[in-house]
């Protein structure tokens, strides 16, 4: 009987040390693991908020260039370069242009060519954005900072 309990006590301290080995091992492999890939981000970076418009010349006076995928329109005159959102302001919807300005496809909202709220649920008109050249000239539209309405950016050649 003293004989089957001393058995038993020895293969369960085996049993534990292998488990804590088993454990120490396992920590340690899923620690290098884990520093093996901190390199590498799980997230991607935020997008941009400075989009490159193009070339001066790519915008000579009298150009409207819808720009949905940067949510933008870039109209042009003598007087510069100048960026409008085309995010409507009630919620968020792609706004269309028109004769008249800018519609808003989702509830109704109309904008004039200016961003000013003409019609609908939006709650304020559609913000313009600081546009500028990069050192090797090409236009940059700036999002996060907001100018007035129709503020031109006369761009050198
Ligand atoms: Fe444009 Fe509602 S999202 S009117």
């Amino acid at each position: 009987m003293s004989n089957e309990l001393e058995r038993e006590t020895v293969s369960r301290h085996d049993f534990l040390s292998t488990a804590g080995v088993g454990s120490a091992v396992a920590a340690i492999a899923f620690s290098t693991i884990g520093m093996l890939r901190l390199p590498k981000p799980r997230v991607l970076p935020d997008v941009s908020r400075v989009i490159r418009l193009g070339k001066p010349s790519e915008f000579p006076p009298g150009t409207v260039a819808m720009l949905p995928k940067q949510r933008i329109c870039v109209i042009a005159s003598e007087a510069g370069v100048a960026a409008v959102s085309l995010v409507c302001t009630h919620l968020g919807c792609i706004l269309k242009r028109t004769e008249a300005g800018f519609d808003c496809p989702c509830h109704g909202s109309k904008f004039d060519p200016r961003g000013k709220v003409l019609a609908g649920p939006a709650p304020r008109g559609l913000p313009w954005f600081v546009v500028s050249q990069a050192p090797d000239g090409t236009l940059l539209a700036d999002l996060t900072r907001e100018v007035a309405p129709e503020a031109s950016y006369k761009a050198s050649t």
